[in-house]
């Protein structure tokens, strides 16, 4: 693993989850990183330990519910990540305390990696728990990075941006487009996002700033010309899903997951939430060759339709 010789320590918080291991492989190419593992996880789940172990990543026990426990998992640490799940974002008040009490943070990147969720904030529960969050560590004056990334690609390119079309396939799909299907879409796939999350993490200039990882952006109408473009069958499109459809649909859909991704795909169509704020970087701009060798939609869209073509082929 290359990285600089004095490169600072880093505290990565939710290793073991996506977003987390995904940033770990990055954020080892820019500093000396350990993770921090629940003692009930390390107790219960070898698996988990015998991964990170067999990659040398130094695992410092602790939870983010026991504040004292983090004040020695922060020994020597300059910088720390969270990447916590959304039903952890809370504890991240007790991580807070910790970090002002030790005095030696120099910067703490939140768990968002999402999107701005200061639009519509009544949207989505855990937006309102990020606010407060952000609020806290505004005022415990300890520098900060808020990292958005927009909706993954791999969900999202999925039915050009419209959850509830089919999967892409070779003869024409009835979609539909939510709204005008003229909004925005700010995406890119996890790895890539984590690379540039990685490029930020170590940036100066994006110290006490908002950054958006923008590696495509899009919209659904444009998503769908470049899949014609590249040979796919043009989409029979009916008539578009509307805000008031889709709030019915919200209030009816008892699946977590499901409700949480209307929720989201609602403000980011109807409110315009896929979009970057004026207040954020753009990674594309301070990072334009790392973003270069980003997946792109053409590329996707076409080793998707190489896939079909060879499984139907076969
Ligand atoms: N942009 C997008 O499309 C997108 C998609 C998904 C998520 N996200 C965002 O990414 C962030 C992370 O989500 P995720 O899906 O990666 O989460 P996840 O897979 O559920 O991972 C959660 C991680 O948090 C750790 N954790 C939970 N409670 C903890 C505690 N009390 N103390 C210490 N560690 C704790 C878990 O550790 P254990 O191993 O101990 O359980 C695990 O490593 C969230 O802010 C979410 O909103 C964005």
């Amino acid at each position: 693993m290359t990285m600089q010789p004095q490169a600072d320590k880093l505290l990565l918080i939710g290793a073991t989850g996506q977003v987390g291991r995904s940033l770990l492989p990055f954020l080892r190419k820019k500093f000396q990183v350990a993770v921090l593992m629940r003692p009930k996880t390390y107790a219960s789940n070898p698996k988990k330990v015998k991964e990170l172990e067999a990659e040398d990543i130094a695992i410092r026990q602790g939870d983010l519910d026991d504040e004292d426990s983090l004040v020695n998992a922060l020994e020597g640490i300059s910088v720390v990540v969270s990447s916590v799940a959304i039903a952890s974002l809370l504890s991240q008040l007790i991580l807070i305390k910790a970090m002002k009490k030790v005095g030696h943070i120099k910067r703490f990147v939140p768990s968002d990696f999402g999107i701005d969720v200061r639009n519509h904030t009544d949207d989505v529960p855990s937006f309102k728990e990020k606010v407060q969050v952000h609020q806290a560590l505004f005022d415990s004056g300890i520098p900060y990075t808020i990292i958005d990334t927009g909706p993954w690609m791999e969900l999202t390119a999925k039915g050009f941006g419209g959850p509830l079309n089919p999967d892409f396939e070779l003869v024409p799909q009835d979609i539909r487009l939510w709204g005008s299907g003229d909004t925005v879409l700010t995406m890119g796939f996890l790895d890539d996002n984590s690379r540039l999350c990685a490029e930020a993490i170590a940036d100066d200039r994006t110290l006490n700033k908002r950054v958006m990882v923008d590696v495509n952006v899009t919209t659904a109408n444009q998503l769908i010309e470049t899949w014609v473009r590249l040979g796919g069958p043009r989409p029979r499109v009916g008539p578009p899903v509307t805000e008031d459809e889709v709030v019915q649909l919200i209030s009816h859909v008892t699946d977590p997951y499901m409700n949480f991704g209307l929720r989201i795909m609602h403000n980011g169509h109807f409110h315009d939430g896929f979009k970057r704020p004026d207040d954020y970087l753009s990674t594309s701009e301070l990072y334009p060759e790392v973003t270069k060798a980003c997946t792109t939609v053409e590329q996707h869209y076409a080793k998707i339709l190489t896939d079909l073509k060879q499984s139907t082929a076969t």
